[in-house]
Protein backbone atom coordinates (compact mmCIF):
# COMPACT_ATOMS: atom_id res chain seq x y z
CA UNK A 1 0.00 0.00 0.00
CA UNK A 2 0.98 3.69 -0.73
CA UNK A 3 0.51 6.28 1.71
CA UNK A 4 0.70 10.34 1.18
CA UNK A 5 -0.29 12.31 4.31
CA UNK A 6 -4.13 10.60 4.98
CA UNK A 7 -4.48 8.98 1.48
CA UNK A 8 -4.25 5.18 0.91
CA UNK A 9 -3.95 3.95 -2.67
CA UNK A 10 -4.90 0.02 -2.38
CA UNK A 11 -6.56 -2.67 -5.20
CA UNK A 12 -10.00 -2.69 -6.20
CA UNK A 13 -12.53 -5.35 -4.51
CA UNK A 14 -16.07 -5.87 -4.88
CA UNK A 15 -17.15 -4.43 -1.84
CA UNK A 16 -15.88 -0.73 -3.61
CA UNK A 17 -18.29 -1.51 -6.62
CA UNK A 18 -20.81 0.45 -4.90
CA UNK A 19 -19.11 3.33 -4.52
CA UNK A 20 -17.20 3.19 -7.55
CA UNK A 21 -20.87 3.44 -9.57
CA UNK A 22 -21.74 6.08 -7.51
CA UNK A 23 -18.47 7.95 -8.26
CA UNK A 24 -18.75 7.13 -11.75
CA UNK A 25 -22.84 8.20 -12.00
CA UNK A 26 -21.94 11.29 -10.79
CA UNK A 27 -18.90 12.28 -12.99
CA UNK A 28 -19.93 14.37 -16.33
CA UNK A 29 -23.54 15.06 -15.67
CA UNK A 30 -24.03 10.81 -15.51
CA UNK A 31 -22.27 10.49 -18.93
CA UNK A 32 -19.15 8.48 -17.67
CA UNK A 33 -18.85 5.06 -18.43
CA UNK A 34 -17.42 3.97 -15.73
CA UNK A 35 -20.47 1.94 -14.10
CA UNK A 36 -20.52 0.17 -17.11
CA UNK A 37 -17.13 -0.81 -16.97
CA UNK A 38 -16.52 -1.03 -12.98
CA UNK A 39 -17.49 -4.95 -12.28
CA UNK A 40 -15.46 -5.62 -15.08
CA UNK A 41 -12.22 -3.63 -14.25
CA UNK A 42 -12.38 -5.18 -10.37
CA UNK A 43 -12.74 -8.55 -11.42
CA UNK A 44 -10.02 -8.34 -14.52
CA UNK A 45 -6.75 -10.14 -13.75
CA UNK A 46 -4.92 -7.93 -16.39
CA UNK A 47 -4.19 -4.22 -15.30
CA UNK A 48 -4.20 -2.23 -12.02
CA UNK A 49 -7.47 -0.89 -10.46
CA UNK A 50 -6.74 1.30 -7.89
CA UNK A 51 -9.21 2.95 -5.08
CA UNK A 52 -8.12 5.66 -3.04
CA UNK A 53 -9.44 6.50 0.73
CA UNK A 54 -9.56 9.55 2.45
CA UNK A 55 -9.75 9.30 5.87
CA UNK A 56 -11.08 5.59 5.03
CA UNK A 57 -13.56 7.11 2.92
CA UNK A 58 -13.29 5.96 -0.45
CA UNK A 59 -13.12 8.67 -2.94
CA UNK A 60 -11.67 7.91 -5.96
CA UNK A 61 -9.69 5.49 -8.40
CA UNK A 62 -7.91 5.18 -11.47
CA UNK A 63 -7.01 2.22 -13.81
CA UNK A 64 -3.74 0.82 -14.92
CA UNK A 65 -4.30 -1.13 -18.34
CA UNK A 66 -1.56 -3.02 -20.50
CA UNK A 67 -2.57 -3.15 -24.24
CA UNK A 68 0.58 -5.02 -24.40
CA UNK A 69 3.10 -6.42 -21.86
CA UNK A 70 5.50 -3.61 -22.74
CA UNK A 71 2.56 -0.40 -23.03
CA UNK A 72 1.02 0.93 -19.67
CA UNK A 73 -2.12 2.79 -20.71
CA UNK A 74 -3.54 4.91 -17.81
CA UNK A 75 -7.39 5.51 -17.89
CA UNK A 76 -10.79 6.18 -15.89
CA UNK A 77 -8.93 8.49 -12.97
CA UNK A 78 -11.90 10.08 -10.70
CA UNK A 79 -12.34 11.50 -7.70
CA UNK A 80 -15.57 12.47 -5.92
CA UNK A 81 -16.52 16.39 -6.18
CA UNK A 82 -16.60 16.15 -2.59
CA UNK A 83 -12.93 15.44 -1.91
CA UNK A 84 -11.15 17.27 -4.90
CA UNK A 85 -8.29 19.77 -4.84
CA UNK A 86 -6.96 17.48 -1.74
CA UNK A 87 -4.10 15.29 -3.62
CA UNK A 88 -6.31 11.99 -4.34
CA UNK A 89 -5.72 12.00 -7.97
CA UNK A 90 -2.06 12.33 -7.52
CA UNK A 91 -1.34 9.46 -4.57
CA UNK A 92 -3.51 7.49 -7.45
CA UNK A 93 -1.80 8.41 -10.36
CA UNK A 94 2.06 7.82 -8.32
CA UNK A 95 0.66 4.65 -7.27
CA UNK A 96 -0.15 3.08 -10.99
CA UNK A 97 3.33 4.53 -12.08
CA UNK A 98 5.11 2.63 -9.51
CA UNK A 99 3.17 0.19 -10.77
CA UNK A 100 3.86 0.30 -14.19
CA UNK A 101 7.45 1.09 -13.39
CA UNK A 102 7.34 -2.38 -11.52
CA UNK A 103 5.89 -4.11 -14.39
CA UNK A 104 8.65 -2.84 -16.71
CA UNK A 105 6.84 -1.04 -19.45
CA UNK A 106 8.66 1.03 -21.83
CA UNK A 107 5.90 3.35 -22.33
CA UNK A 108 3.07 5.07 -20.15
CA UNK A 109 0.70 6.97 -21.73
CA UNK A 110 -3.26 8.33 -21.40
CA UNK A 111 -5.72 10.74 -23.52
CA UNK A 112 -7.43 13.39 -22.29
CA UNK A 113 -9.84 16.16 -24.13
CA UNK A 114 -8.59 19.71 -24.53
CA UNK A 115 -10.87 21.26 -22.33
CA UNK A 116 -10.06 19.07 -19.38
CA UNK A 117 -8.04 21.62 -17.47
CA UNK A 118 -8.11 20.06 -13.94
CA UNK A 119 -6.56 16.37 -16.12
CA UNK A 120 -3.80 18.01 -17.92
CA UNK A 121 -2.52 20.65 -15.21
CA UNK A 122 -2.80 17.07 -12.82
CA UNK A 123 -0.14 15.39 -15.60
CA UNK A 124 1.89 17.57 -16.28
CA UNK A 125 2.58 19.18 -13.41
CA UNK A 126 3.94 14.91 -12.74
CA UNK A 127 5.63 14.78 -15.82
CA UNK A 128 3.68 13.78 -18.52
CA UNK A 129 4.36 15.74 -22.07
CA UNK A 130 1.98 15.65 -25.12
CA UNK A 131 2.93 13.58 -27.92
CA UNK A 132 0.03 14.20 -30.33
CA UNK A 133 -3.56 13.48 -30.50
CA UNK A 134 -6.54 14.17 -33.35
CA UNK A 135 -9.97 15.72 -33.93
CA UNK A 136 -12.47 13.41 -32.49
CA UNK A 137 -15.74 13.16 -34.50
CA UNK A 138 -19.03 11.99 -33.94
CA UNK A 139 -22.85 12.76 -35.25
CA UNK A 140 -26.40 12.66 -34.56
CA UNK A 141 -27.04 10.51 -37.63
CA UNK A 142 -28.30 6.80 -37.93
CA UNK A 143 -25.88 4.63 -39.44
CA UNK A 144 -28.60 4.16 -42.25
CA UNK A 145 -28.39 7.62 -43.10
CA UNK A 146 -24.88 8.18 -42.56
CA UNK A 147 -24.39 5.05 -45.21
CA UNK A 148 -26.53 6.73 -47.64
CA UNK A 149 -24.82 10.08 -47.12
CA UNK A 150 -21.38 8.20 -47.76
CA UNK A 151 -22.69 6.42 -51.49
CA UNK A 152 -24.22 9.62 -52.37
CA UNK A 153 -20.90 11.35 -52.08
CA UNK A 154 -18.47 8.93 -53.02
CA UNK A 155 -21.13 8.82 -56.81
CA UNK A 156 -20.84 12.16 -56.54
CA UNK A 157 -16.92 11.92 -56.56
CA UNK A 158 -17.06 9.32 -59.04
CA UNK A 159 -16.48 6.43 -57.19
CA UNK A 160 -17.86 3.07 -57.91
CA UNK A 161 -18.48 0.05 -55.04
CA UNK A 162 -16.62 -2.37 -56.84
CA UNK A 163 -13.31 -0.08 -56.08
CA UNK A 164 -13.09 -1.15 -52.36
CA UNK A 165 -12.33 -4.33 -51.03
CA UNK A 166 -13.12 -5.64 -47.97
CA UNK A 167 -9.94 -7.36 -46.87
CA UNK A 168 -9.94 -10.88 -44.38
CA UNK A 169 -8.06 -13.14 -42.71
CA UNK A 170 -4.35 -13.99 -44.27
CA UNK A 171 -5.00 -10.00 -45.89
CA UNK A 172 -4.29 -8.81 -42.63
CA UNK A 173 -1.33 -10.57 -41.15
CA UNK A 174 0.86 -8.38 -39.30
CA UNK A 175 3.11 -8.35 -42.67
CA UNK A 176 0.91 -7.64 -44.89
CA UNK A 177 0.67 -4.76 -47.47
CA UNK A 178 -2.46 -3.55 -45.33
CA UNK A 179 -0.84 -3.30 -41.89
CA UNK A 180 2.35 -2.00 -43.46
CA UNK A 181 -0.18 1.40 -44.92
CA UNK A 182 -1.50 1.71 -41.80
CA UNK A 183 1.27 1.52 -39.43
CA UNK A 184 3.11 4.22 -42.06
CA UNK A 185 -0.03 6.30 -42.50
CA UNK A 186 -0.18 10.16 -41.74
CA UNK A 187 -2.81 8.80 -38.85
CA UNK A 188 -0.38 6.92 -36.91
CA UNK A 189 2.57 9.60 -37.27
CA UNK A 190 -0.27 12.61 -35.93
CA UNK A 191 -0.82 10.11 -32.73
CA UNK A 192 2.57 9.40 -31.56
CA UNK A 193 2.87 6.41 -33.24
CA UNK A 194 -0.50 5.34 -31.74
CA UNK A 195 -3.56 3.25 -33.00
CA UNK A 196 -6.12 5.99 -32.07
CA UNK A 197 -9.82 4.64 -31.05
CA UNK A 198 -11.57 7.28 -29.67
CA UNK A 199 -9.79 8.41 -26.41
CA UNK A 200 -8.12 5.46 -26.14
CA UNK A 201 -4.90 4.56 -28.38
CA UNK A 202 -3.58 1.37 -28.95
CA UNK A 203 0.45 0.58 -29.75
CA UNK A 204 1.18 0.51 -33.57
CA UNK A 205 2.82 -2.42 -33.39
CA UNK A 206 2.09 -4.93 -36.68
CA UNK A 207 0.75 -7.81 -34.58
CA UNK A 208 -1.22 -5.74 -32.75
CA UNK A 209 -2.74 -3.74 -35.56
CA UNK A 210 -3.50 -7.41 -37.31
CA UNK A 211 -5.15 -8.41 -34.04
CA UNK A 212 -7.70 -5.48 -34.60
CA UNK A 213 -7.99 -5.81 -38.10
CA UNK A 214 -8.74 -9.58 -37.92
CA UNK A 215 -11.01 -8.75 -35.27
CA UNK A 216 -12.70 -5.51 -36.99
CA UNK A 217 -13.44 -4.28 -40.34
CA UNK A 218 -10.49 -3.33 -42.92
CA UNK A 219 -11.06 -1.83 -46.67
CA UNK A 220 -8.24 -0.87 -49.28
CA UNK A 221 -9.03 1.00 -52.50
CA UNK A 222 -6.25 0.66 -54.48
CA UNK A 223 -4.59 3.88 -56.35
CA UNK A 224 -6.31 4.79 -59.71
CA UNK A 225 -7.81 7.06 -62.10
CA UNK A 226 -5.57 10.01 -60.73
CA UNK A 227 -6.69 9.21 -57.07
CA UNK A 228 -4.28 8.07 -54.23
CA UNK A 229 -6.56 4.80 -53.48
CA UNK A 230 -7.45 4.48 -50.00
CA UNK A 231 -7.62 2.78 -46.61
CA UNK A 232 -9.75 2.28 -43.50
CA UNK A 233 -9.35 0.17 -40.27
CA UNK A 234 -12.15 0.27 -38.18
CA UNK A 235 -12.98 -2.04 -34.68
CA UNK A 236 -15.92 -2.68 -32.55
CA UNK A 237 -16.53 -1.99 -28.91
CA UNK A 238 -19.89 -2.40 -26.62
CA UNK A 239 -19.56 -0.75 -23.26
CA UNK A 240 -21.77 -4.04 -21.59
CA UNK A 241 -22.19 -7.10 -23.10
CA UNK A 242 -25.97 -6.08 -23.13
CA UNK A 243 -25.46 -2.64 -25.57
CA UNK A 244 -25.43 -2.92 -28.94
CA UNK A 245 -21.88 -2.81 -30.42
CA UNK A 246 -20.12 0.51 -31.72
CA UNK A 247 -17.64 1.26 -34.44
CA UNK A 248 -14.83 3.05 -34.30
CA UNK A 249 -12.93 4.43 -36.89
CA UNK A 250 -8.85 3.99 -36.25
CA UNK A 251 -7.35 4.96 -39.64
CA UNK A 252 -9.15 6.57 -42.54
CA UNK A 253 -6.71 7.51 -45.14
CA UNK A 254 -6.32 8.29 -48.84
CA UNK A 255 -7.15 10.36 -51.59
CA UNK A 256 -10.88 11.70 -51.30
CA UNK A 257 -12.68 10.28 -53.85
CA UNK A 258 -11.40 6.61 -52.26
CA UNK A 259 -11.83 7.45 -49.22
CA UNK A 260 -15.60 8.50 -49.76
CA UNK A 261 -15.60 4.94 -51.01
CA UNK A 262 -14.14 3.23 -48.51
CA UNK A 263 -16.44 4.86 -45.79
CA UNK A 264 -19.02 4.27 -47.89
CA UNK A 265 -18.74 0.29 -47.90
CA UNK A 266 -17.54 0.09 -44.35
CA UNK A 267 -20.99 2.05 -43.29
CA UNK A 268 -23.02 -0.23 -45.60
CA UNK A 269 -21.53 -3.40 -43.75
CA UNK A 270 -21.98 -1.45 -40.52
CA UNK A 271 -25.43 -1.19 -40.93
CA UNK A 272 -25.92 -4.82 -42.27
CA UNK A 273 -24.46 -5.96 -38.48
CA UNK A 274 -26.66 -4.00 -36.40
CA UNK A 275 -23.75 -1.31 -35.34
CA UNK A 276 -25.61 1.50 -33.05
CA UNK A 277 -23.01 4.10 -34.09
CA UNK A 278 -19.99 5.34 -35.51
CA UNK A 279 -17.35 7.69 -34.44
CA UNK A 280 -13.35 8.61 -35.33
CA UNK A 281 -10.48 10.32 -34.08
CA UNK A 282 -8.71 11.75 -37.08
CA UNK A 283 -6.11 13.39 -38.02
CA UNK A 284 -6.19 17.80 -37.42
CA UNK A 285 -6.88 19.33 -41.20
CA UNK A 286 -6.81 16.21 -42.69
CA UNK A 287 -8.88 14.80 -46.35
CA UNK A 288 -10.93 12.21 -43.84
CA UNK A 289 -11.59 15.16 -41.38
CA UNK A 290 -13.51 16.82 -44.71
CA UNK A 291 -14.69 13.69 -45.92
CA UNK A 292 -16.34 12.38 -42.31
CA UNK A 293 -17.82 16.35 -41.93
CA UNK A 294 -18.91 15.61 -45.95
CA UNK A 295 -21.09 13.18 -44.59
CA UNK A 296 -22.77 14.82 -42.09
CA UNK A 297 -20.22 14.42 -39.01
CA UNK A 298 -18.91 17.27 -36.66
CA UNK A 299 -16.11 17.65 -34.55
CA UNK A 300 -16.29 17.95 -31.17
CA UNK A 301 -15.39 21.58 -29.62
CA UNK A 302 -15.48 23.00 -33.02
CA UNK A 303 -15.91 26.53 -32.28
CA UNK A 304 -14.02 26.31 -29.05
CA UNK A 305 -10.45 24.68 -30.31
CA UNK A 306 -8.64 25.89 -33.30
CA UNK A 307 -8.56 23.68 -35.74
CA UNK A 308 -4.81 22.76 -36.21
CA UNK A 309 -5.23 21.47 -32.12
CA UNK A 310 -6.23 17.85 -31.62
CA UNK A 311 -9.54 17.83 -29.42
CA UNK A 312 -7.96 14.66 -27.69
CA UNK A 313 -4.49 15.21 -26.86
CA UNK A 314 -2.22 12.02 -26.04
CA UNK A 315 0.05 12.03 -23.27
CA UNK A 316 3.52 10.42 -22.68
CA UNK A 317 5.98 9.88 -19.42
CA UNK A 318 8.91 10.15 -20.81
CA UNK A 319 10.92 6.69 -19.45
CA UNK A 320 14.20 7.05 -18.28
CA UNK A 321 16.23 3.92 -17.93
CA UNK A 322 16.49 4.23 -14.33
CA UNK A 323 12.91 4.19 -13.53
CA UNK A 324 12.77 0.75 -15.37
CA UNK A 325 15.41 -0.77 -13.41
CA UNK A 326 13.80 0.15 -10.23
CA UNK A 327 11.98 -2.53 -7.92
C1 LIG B 1 -8.98 15.43 -12.62
C2 LIG B 1 -9.29 14.92 -11.20
C3 LIG B 1 -9.15 13.41 -11.18
C4 LIG B 1 -8.30 15.56 -10.24
O1 LIG B 1 -8.55 15.02 -8.95
P1 LIG B 1 -8.05 15.74 -7.59
O2 LIG B 1 -7.99 14.72 -6.52
O3 LIG B 1 -8.88 16.94 -7.34
O4 LIG B 1 -6.60 16.20 -7.99
P2 LIG B 1 -5.43 16.55 -6.96
O5 LIG B 1 -5.99 17.20 -5.73
O6 LIG B 1 -4.58 15.35 -6.76
O7 LIG B 1 -4.65 17.65 -7.79
C5 LIG B 1 -3.35 17.49 -8.20
C6 LIG B 1 -3.02 18.60 -9.19
O8 LIG B 1 -3.90 18.56 -10.32
C7 LIG B 1 -4.17 19.90 -10.77
N1 LIG B 1 -5.58 20.20 -10.56
C8 LIG B 1 -6.51 19.42 -9.99
N2 LIG B 1 -7.71 20.02 -10.02
C9 LIG B 1 -7.53 21.21 -10.64
C10 LIG B 1 -8.40 22.28 -10.97
N3 LIG B 1 -9.71 22.24 -10.67
N4 LIG B 1 -7.88 23.33 -11.61
C11 LIG B 1 -6.57 23.39 -11.91
N5 LIG B 1 -5.69 22.42 -11.60
C12 LIG B 1 -6.18 21.34 -10.98
C13 LIG B 1 -3.30 20.79 -9.90
O9 LIG B 1 -2.04 20.87 -10.54
C14 LIG B 1 -3.20 19.98 -8.64
O10 LIG B 1 -2.08 20.31 -7.86
P3 LIG B 1 -2.22 21.46 -6.74
O11 LIG B 1 -3.49 21.23 -5.98
O12 LIG B 1 -0.99 21.29 -5.92
O13 LIG B 1 -2.27 22.76 -7.50
C15 LIG B 1 -10.73 15.35 -10.75
O14 LIG B 1 -10.88 16.73 -11.01
C16 LIG B 1 -11.82 14.58 -11.45
O15 LIG B 1 -12.24 13.49 -11.02
N6 LIG B 1 -12.35 15.16 -12.58
C17 LIG B 1 -13.41 14.51 -13.34
C18 LIG B 1 -12.91 13.26 -14.07
C19 LIG B 1 -11.69 13.55 -14.92
O16 LIG B 1 -11.59 14.56 -15.59
N7 LIG B 1 -10.75 12.59 -14.91
C20 LIG B 1 -9.54 12.64 -15.70
C21 LIG B 1 -9.81 12.06 -17.06
S1 LIG B 1 -8.33 11.93 -18.00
Amino acid sequence: MNKAASITVRPSTMDDLARIVDIGSRTWDGDDYIPHVAERWITSTHGVFAVAELDGVLCGFGRLAFHSPQHGWLEGLRVDAAYQRRGVARAIGRYLMDAAFRAGVSTLRFATAVDNKESIALNESAGFVRIGGGRWLDCDLTVDELAQRAETLAAELGATPELVTRLRGDELGADSPFIRQVLSSHTIASTGGMIPSGFVFYPAEPDYASGLAVDGYAYSAPRGQGDDGAILLATIWAESPTDRPEAVINVLEGGRRACAAALAAALRDFRRDGIADVVATVPCESVQLEVLKGIGYTSWLEDDCPVDNPTVILFDYPINTQQQLEP
